[in-house]
């Protein structure tokens, strides 16, 4: 059985599908702080059987010690976490106790129970300011914020556990710009308040719930000015999860992927895409660039294909379309729709 920490989450959820699919069973773990049970109710939906979850919070040694000694857990996926840029600056505290201190548990109470194999929800922040694009995953690793410097220290954490005891199976799987949804339109990603992140406020302002978008900067060193990204299907990410289940039992040592398409889009770009798939205007202006952005961030995902057999099989089109069906049949997420 596979635990998956914050498995109600955005890209947890798609996960839990992609795992069903595969022929794993899951148990969910999740305080939903940032989720719902709805999220597991429409996977349940879409999978067609009951998903076994347990609420309760990664930093609590008692909660997860519940699920080792009610499932037999053979693996984890470990999304749980705080994933906000800008509300790590403003919250430090937080991102530390949650993110590290999450992991530190969680990989104590594996240990006790002799579970040993983690795939480990990282992220292309860690590459910083890359010096030239496509980005491999031995380029040189950095942080500018409090988020990105937890996703940098779980990535050590995970190493120096391997280390201590070459029985640890560790997989880091480093995101690029994860976006669209579920074909089903049923499940998708559901922000709190103002969507920090490009793709869901593209999708408000084509649903009316925003007014225009502000495009952060029109004068980088790029193809129209506007940033660069690598932008991947949700679904795409999920099945390197599955891969990366596939993969554990064989490691030698720890491996560490990017999960990306190896493709850069503007925000002008991803206007554009979402506008065709949509059939609806999304109005936008240039405004100054966001302190931290940089220019271009885009994978070379090689390295995914070679020891995973992975590589992402959906274009920006369907992003978009997949995106814009998930937030028009639920135009309010998950809660008020
Ligand atoms: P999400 O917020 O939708 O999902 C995270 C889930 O973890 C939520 O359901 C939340 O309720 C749960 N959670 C948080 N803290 C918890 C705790 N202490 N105990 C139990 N559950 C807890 O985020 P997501 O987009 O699905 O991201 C999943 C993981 O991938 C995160 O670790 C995130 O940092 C990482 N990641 C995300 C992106 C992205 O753009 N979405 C990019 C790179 C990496
Ligand atoms: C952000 C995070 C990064 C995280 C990644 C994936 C910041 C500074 N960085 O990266 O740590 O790993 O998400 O979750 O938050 N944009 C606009 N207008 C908007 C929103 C975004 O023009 O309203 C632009 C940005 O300047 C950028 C692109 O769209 O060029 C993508 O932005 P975003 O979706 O926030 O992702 P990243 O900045 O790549």
């Amino acid at each position: 059985m596979i635990l998956v920490t914050g498995g109600a989450g955005y890209i947890g959820s798609h996960t839990c599908i992609a795992l069903d699919e595969a022929g794993f069973d899951f148990v969910v773990f999740d305080n939903f702080c940032n989720s719902s049970l709805e999220s597991l109710k429409r996977v349940e939906k879409i999978i067609n059987k009951e998903i076994a979850y347990v609420e309760g919070d990664i930093r609590n040694a008692n909660d997860l010690q519940s699920v080792f000694d009610n499932y037999k857990i053979d693996s984890v996926i470990h999304f749980a976490g705080l994933k906000a840029v800008g509300e790590s600056i403003e919250k430090p505290l937080e991102y530390y106790d949650n993110n590290l201190n999450g992991t530190i548990v969680l990989c104590t109470i594996m240990k006790k129970n002799n579970c040993k194999k983690i795939v480990f929800s990282s992220s292309a922040t860690v590459y910083g300011d890359p010096h030239t694009t496509p980005i491999k995953e031995d380029f040189p690793l950095s942080a500018t914020n409090p988020y990105g410097r937890t996703k940098l220290f779980n990535e050590e954490i995970l190493r120096d556990l391997y280390t201590s005891d070459h029985d640890w199976k560790v997989i880091l799987l480093r995101y690029f710009n994860p976006v669209g949804a579920h074909k089903s339109g049923m499940i998708g990603e559901d922000p709190n308040g103002i969507p920090n992140n490009l793709m869901p406020f593209i999708a408000q302002t084509a649903v009316g719930k925003r007014d225009e978008l502000s495009v952060f900067g029109g004068d980088y060193d790029t193809h129209d000015g506007t940033g660069v990204r690598d932008y991947i299907h949700v679904v795409d990410l999920a099945q390197g999860h599955v891969k990366a289940l596939q993969k554990i039992d064989s490691l030698k040592e720890v491996l560490t992927v990017n999960l990306g398409t190896g493709n850069g889009y503007s925000v002008l770009d991803m206007v554009k895409a979402f506008e065709k798939a949509s059939g609806k205007k999304v109005a936008y202006k240039i405004v100054q660039r966001r302190a931290g952005d940089i220019a271009k961030c885009f994978a070379d995902p090689s390295y995914a294909l070679e020891v995973l057999g992975w590589k992402a099989t959906k274009g920006i089109d369907e992003m978009c379309e997949d995106s814009w069906r998930w937030q028009s049949n639920n135009p309010n997420g998950y809660t008020k729709s």
